[in-house]
């Protein structure tokens, strides 16, 4: 389980409103997917650069702050923005600010990602909650302890139950399956996309697996989403942008801000 104590220890210098807020949930919001901080009311935000301890974001369109903030009178962090790995930061670098939110004692970690669809059955626009992930990066987190952490339920059973029923009540398409981590930043090519599905992934994409790896050693309940941006490349024999990627983001941000809504709902406060 987490220990607070020891993980405030790492970020000596928090802002008193951050520091004394008791979140039930934390989020972090990736590429494109900053839209779902609409959806809540805000109560203050802080900028990653005010937090000494924590590594600063320098991709387009990851804003780097959090925002403190409450949905349906449920209290939530919302981290905007994340580190990656392909900036030269290490994998426990990438997890600092899962870290530091477990300081705050949340129960659950909801990941959200932009991610290539493998699958042809997922198509770009949807949502694919992860049941499992391929840690491609060769890297970990948890590099000098905990040692051989159990890993064989990283998302929680329980919570993803729970969003399967709100997606099927509310008839949202909700797909899931199995992401890939690789280290980036370059997209892949045709032939790296046709191995990594014959590994099982049904979507690829730079981030979420340290996150997710470091909260489960934390003891957070971990739950995550792949918004489909784009078909990896070779699938369709088009070139892949960013902008692509950030643009899908932003028009699927408001599905996933409605099934967090209910599911968070559902899961934390009725639990
Ligand atoms: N590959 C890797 N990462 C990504 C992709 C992709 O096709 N789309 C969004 N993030």
């Amino acid at each position: 389980m987490s220990e607070p104590s020891h993980l405030r220890a790492e970020f000596p210098a928090v802002p008193a409103e951050l520091a004394s807020f008791r979140p039930r949930a934390a989020l972090v919001l990736g590429s494109g997917l900053g839209g779902f901080a609409d959806s809540c009311e805000k109560l203050f935000e802080v900028s990653y650069a005010d937090i000494p301890g924590l590594p600063e974001s320098k991709v387009p369109g990851h804003a780097g702050k959090f925002i403190g903030a409450t949905l349906g009178g449920v209290p939530l962090l919302l981290a905007m923005g994340r580190v990656h790995y392909y900036e030269g930061h290490s994998a426990r670098q990438t997890a600092a600010h899962v870290r530091f939110m477990a300081s705050l004692e949340p129960q659950v970690l909801v990941l959200t990602n932009a991610a290539g669809t493998l699958n042809r059955d997922f198509a770009p626009g949807g949502w694919m909650m992860l049941s499992d992930h391929l840690n491609l990066t060769a890297a970990s987190p948890l590099a000098g302890g905990p040692n051989f952490f159990d890993m064989s339920e990283v998302y929680d059973a329980d919570l993803r139950a729970r969003f399967r029923a709100v997606a099927s009540e509310s008839g949202v398409s909700l797909h899931e399956g199995v992401y890939a981590c690789v280290p980036g930043p370059q997209y892949e090519t045709p032939a790296e996309v046709r191995m990594l599905r014959a590994l099982g992934a049904d979507a690829v994409g730079m981030s979420t697996v340290f996150e997710a790896i470091q909260a489960r050693a934390l003891g957070l309940r971990v739950v995550a989403f792949s918004c489909l941006t784009n078909w990896a490349a070779g699938v369709t024999g088009e070139t892949l942008s960013h902008h692509e990627v950030m643009e899908t983001g932003r028009r699927a941000a408001a599905v996933l801000g409605g099934l967090l809504e209910t599911g968070l709902r559902r899961g934390l406060v009725a639990g």
